[in-house]
Order: C-alpha cells, then sequence, then structure tokens
C-alpha cells in the first residue's frame, strides 16, 4: 500500500443527494481524509480537510495538478476564518460587505492548523465563506476548514454542475454532493490583505468597482490583463528557501544537509518518503524545506524524485525554490 500512488487509486464515487443525511455522510468523509466534491454559487469544489497534509497531497493527485498552487480554505462564517487568517480593518470591511459570497480573501495565516501544503508553504492564507448553503452546511457539519480548488482535471474546465464533476473525476474521489448547478459559473475574486493597500489577485465573481466601493483596491499589473483565473506560478507568492537547494543530488558534498526521497541519498538528515510514495512526499515537502532552513543549512541537496504522478508538482516546486531569487 505505501508504494501505490495515489494517481492511480480507482474508487468507486458516490453521488450524494442534497438531505441532512448526505451532507452527514459527505462531512464524515471529509474528516477522515477523502475528497469531496460541492457546490458553490461559483464553480464546483473538489474538498479536503485543510488540517491535513495528506489528505491535500491526495486532492492534488487527484486533480493531476502539475504544480502546488496555494488553495483557497473555504469556512462556514466570518468567526472561523478570524480563527485562520489575521483581519485588518479591509479585510472585515471586505468580508462584512461580501460574505457569505464569491470573494477570497488573502491574510496572513494566524496558527498552525492550515497544513503547509494548501498554502505551498506561505505565510498567508485564502479564505472565503461560499455563499450557497449546501457548503457552509457541509463545511459546519465537517467540523474542519476545507480546501477546494475547482473540482476539475488539472487543465480541464471548471465545472458547475456535479454531472460535470463525474464527467472529470469519476473514480478519482469518494463522492460529489449532488447539488444545484453554480448560479456564477466563474470563480471568485481573490483580494489580497498583506498590509498596505488591497490588491486585487485574480479578478472573478466581484466587480472590481463593487470591490472599490468599500476599500481602495490596487490592480497590480500582472493581473489586470489576467482575466482566466489561471497563472497562479505567476504571482509572486511562492515560499522560497533562504538556503540553496541543490538538485538532483546523489551523494552529499561537504556543508551540504540532504534532504532524501526513497532512502538513496546516504547521510541525509530527512527523507520526505523512505518506502517512495509521492503522496507521502508531497505531504512533508514544505514541511521538511523548512525544518532545514531554519537549521541553518547553507545548502539543501535534494535526492531525484520521479517525474510521474505527484512527482511532476513536487519537481515543478523544488525547481521553483532552486532558482534564482527574482520571480
Ligand atoms: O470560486 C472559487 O474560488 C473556487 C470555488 C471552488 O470556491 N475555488 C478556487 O480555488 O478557485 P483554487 O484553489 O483553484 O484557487 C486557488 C488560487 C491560487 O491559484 C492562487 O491564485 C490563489 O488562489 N491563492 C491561494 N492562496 C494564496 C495565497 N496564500 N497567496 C496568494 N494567492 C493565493
Ligand atoms: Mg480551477
Amino acid at each position: 500500500m505505501p508504494s501505490s500512488s495515489a494517481d492511480t487509486d480507482l474508487r468507486p464515487t458516490a453521488l450524494v443527494p442534497v438531505t441532512s443525511a448526505g451532507i452527514d455522510r459527505a462531512a464524515a468523509r471529509l474528516r477522515a481524509g477523502g475528497l469531496v466534491a460541492f457546490p458553490t454559487e461559483t464553480v464546483y469544489g473538489l474538498g479536503a480537510d485543510a488540517t491535513s497534509d495528506e489528505a491535500v497531497a491526495a486532492l492534488y493527485a487527484a486533480k493531476g495538478r502539475p504544480r502546488f498552487n496555494p488553495l483557497i480554505i473555504h469556512v462556514a462564517h466570518l468567526q472561523a476564518a478570524l480563527h485562520y487568517g489575521v483581519f485588518n480593518a479591509d479585510a472585515l470591511k471586505l468580508a462584512h460587505a461580501f460574505w457569505p459570497g464569491p470573494l477570497t480573501l488573502v491574510v496572513p495565516v494566524r496558527g498552525e492548523r492550515i497544513s503547509l501544503l494548501a498554502r505551498a508553504g506561505l505565510d498567508t492564507v485564502a479564505l472565503r465563506v461560499p455563499g450557497v448553503d449546501v457548503a457552509r452546511a457541509l463545511i459546519a457539519a465537517a467540523g474542519v476548514p476545507v480546501a477546494a480548488p475547482s473540482a476539475n482535471r488539472s487543465g480541464a474546465l471548471s465545472p458547475t454542475s456535479a454531472r460535470d464533476v463525474m464527467a472529470e473525476l469519476d473514480g478519482r474521489i469518494d463522492m460529489v454532493l449532488d447539488g444545484k448547478p453554480s448560479a456564477i459559473g466563474l470563480e471568485s475574486s481573490i483580494v489580497a490583505l498583506r498590509g498596505g493597500v488591497a490588491e486585487l489577485l485574480r479578478p472573478g465573481a466581484v466587480a472590481l468597482e463593487d470591490l472599490r466601493r468599500i476599500v481602495p483596491v490596487h490592480v497590480p499589473a500582472a493581473a489586470a490583463g489576467d482575466v482566466h483565473p489561471s497563472a497562479p506560478g505567476q504571482l509572486k507568492s511562492h515560499y522560497a528557501p533562504r538556503a540553496g537547494l541543490r538538485l538532483h543530488a546523489t551523494s552529499l558534498r561537504p556543508g551540504e544537509v540532504g534532504l532524501d526521497f526513497g532512502g538513496v541519498l546516504a547521510g541525509a538528515a530527512r527523507d520526505l518518503s523512505p518506502s517512495g510514495n509521492l503522496a507521502e512526499a508531497a505531504a512533508h515537502l514544505f514541511r521538511a524545506l523548512r525544518d532545514l532552513d531554519a537549521s541553518g543549512a547553507q545548502v539543501i541537496a535534494m535526492a531525484p524524485v520521479p517525474e510521474h504522478g505527484l512527482g511532476l508538482a513536487i519537481n515543478d516546486r523544488l525547481a521553483r525554490a532552486a532558482a534564482p531569487r527574482d520571480s
């Protein structure tokens, strides 16, 4: 079992009716680390327990994401959001104006509960309270914050109905809550409040004019023309270690600290997955980089990671972390 990739782990996907029993079933699956798609007013989301690196790794695997983008964390109400993020005055104003609804706020993270993998290693967190009652009922019943990108295979269109989700992900996830079609059909607007002025990171379902009625919002050049909600790799919000990173290392050089995969790098300080399991490695990646960075190492030597399944995303992330510090 440890060596089976979550990527190829086919399972029956249940289409669950939106009754209180159905919502309880779905909530229990989420709590147990399962993957549950659910309706929101923007698009259907693929949910996983946002406090579990393992559940989030399984989510990336099910989507076949070639890289780890930070995910939006869905909560049932503002009170819950305040547990996981630090809200300044502008963030509070926007939350009061648009939540529940199709606005995501990126704020400094509070505490350690939100998975580092879900945050792609960042010290900020993207939070949203969805407008659809079924979504909030599911999250409240689960009792955990829910990481949820759109419920499609990587590179495909975002699904706006339970049928679309089945067409994309049948056999790769545990459940789909069979709710109404998404009324909006376009992802949430994303605004960052990281000190200073609010910044539009992704245009979306709340118009810029409407945001600006509440607080001043700066539109960085990168977001201005980016109507399609992709391109998160372009955001200047990627965790990069302070230490240098040497990739594809098969032995340690003097002064290096080693990060292994599959037990091939003699003398390594850590192993992302001694058994060579890519989902396990993904779950440990950001924690390990942070810990080794904090240990004061000048250079982290990273063992090779195979280019399949989640290995693509792991290698993408490692290549970005190893690149010179200007992107
Ligand atoms: O409408 C939506 O927002 C849908 C539904 C399901 O709620 N969700 C969605 O989630 O689009 P997702 O995970 O695909 O959106 C993730 C995007 C990233 O690509 C990035 O642009 C931004 O949210 N993001 C997340 N966390 C961030 C952070 N800490 N800093 C900057 N951007 C972040
Ligand atoms: Mg998407």
